[in-house]
């Protein structure tokens, strides 16, 4: 096989950061281990650029260091990187880059127009209402209140009384400008992998389902502290799981991205409704992506391994 540089990027200046941090030691130690060479890089939360030694090196260092890789792996969730500003940097460093390019990642990251998109393609989503700051919004119903982009749950809560929306909009607003306040969604939470490869071809991996206790959401502490309880692949029906795979499809299509992404929806009586496409989803070996093609008989290192090739031009 050819052995690849690859220049993996972790960290970001966001509230992700650490996780991100996660998922870049994963992603360099399968690399190597598939036989690549990982040169590691981080961004602080500050944004500075920092080597494997943990040294500050500075922007014009740091685009020497992805110039010297045949390809860049950036594995940032969140604002400031899973957002398309690394792709972009990538793109205008000649460096080709595994992932979603700089359109797809800022549209997916903006939760209010992933709503729009999926609507136009008739992709059910959560009612919802996007506010600033200066927006007033008076509480009828339970809802979901959430900054319109950030990750890891921060800043997302459920709220069934109207005295808990003040402190949720308060939280939401705290990692965004624009918060969208969204009806309350009832059903089970599946995660649908999606892996673009370069003859335009589609590969879906089993679907994961989150189970959630009844009456909470997937929030930070159950997401990172203990054990969330995923099950692949998740028990559906065979026309649930045809219509997740199709939606699922297009809105990866129709964001335009590339590399691996992961949609996720409720599963509705009425059907999937589409919560969220993460262009730069989690990539420790726990994380539900890996989790996803390892059930369909993928390793790991081997998902990792096409990633990096699909992102070499041959
Ligand atoms: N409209 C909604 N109805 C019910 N639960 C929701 C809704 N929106 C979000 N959630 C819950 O909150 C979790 C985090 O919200 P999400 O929009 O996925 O933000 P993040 O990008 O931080 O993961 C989801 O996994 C889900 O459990
Ligand atoms: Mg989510």
């Amino acid at each position: 096989m050819t052995v690849t540089r690859v220049a993996v990027i972790g960290g970001g200046r966001n509230c992700e950061h650490d996780v991100s941090l996660a998922s870049a030691t994963a992603v360099a130690d399968a690399l190597e281990r598939a036989g690549h060479q990982a040169v590691r890089l981080t961004i602080d939360p500050a944004g500075a650029w920092r080597d494997r030694a943990g040294d500050p090196i500075g922007l014009a260092a740091a685009v020497g260091a992805l110039g010297s890789c045949a390809v860049a792996f950036p594995v940032l969730h969140g604002p400031h990187g899973e957002d398309g500003t690394l792709a972009a940097l990538c793109d205008l460093a000649g460096v080709p880059c595994v992932g979603s390019p700089l359109g797809a990642g800022a549209l997916a990251m903006d939760k209010w127009v992933t709503k729009l998109v999926a609507g136009a393609l008739g992709i059910a989503t959560a009612p919802g209402r996007l506010l600033t700051r200066t927006d007033t919004y008076t509480f009828t119903h339970p809802v979901v209140v959430k900054p319109v982009a950030a990750g890891s749950s921060r800043g997302v809560t459920l709220v069934r009384h109207a005295a808990r929306l003040g402190p949720a909009l308060d939280a939401a607003f705290g990692y965004d400008d624009r918060v969208l306040v969204e009806d309350l969604v009832t059903g089970r939470e599946i995660d649908v992998a999606v892996l673009g490869r370069p003859d335009g071809s589609r590969v879906v991996a089993p679907a994961l389902e989150i189970v959630v206790p009844a009456d909470a959401i997937f929030d930070h502490a159950a997401k990172y502290s203990g054990e969330p309880d995923f099950r692949v692949p998740a028990a559906l029906d065979d026309a649930a799981r045809d219509r997740l795979a199709e939606a699922a499809v297009r809105m990866y299509d129709a964001l335009g991205c590339a590399g691996v992404a992961r949609v996720d929806f409720f599963l509705t009586a009425r059907g999937p409704v589409l919560n969220e496409v993460n262009t730069m989803p989690g990539l420790t070996a726990q994380s539900q992506v890996p989790r996803m093609f390892a059930a369909s008989g993928m390793p790991f290192e081997a998902l990792l391994d096409l990633l990096v090739r699909d992102a070499v031009p041959s």
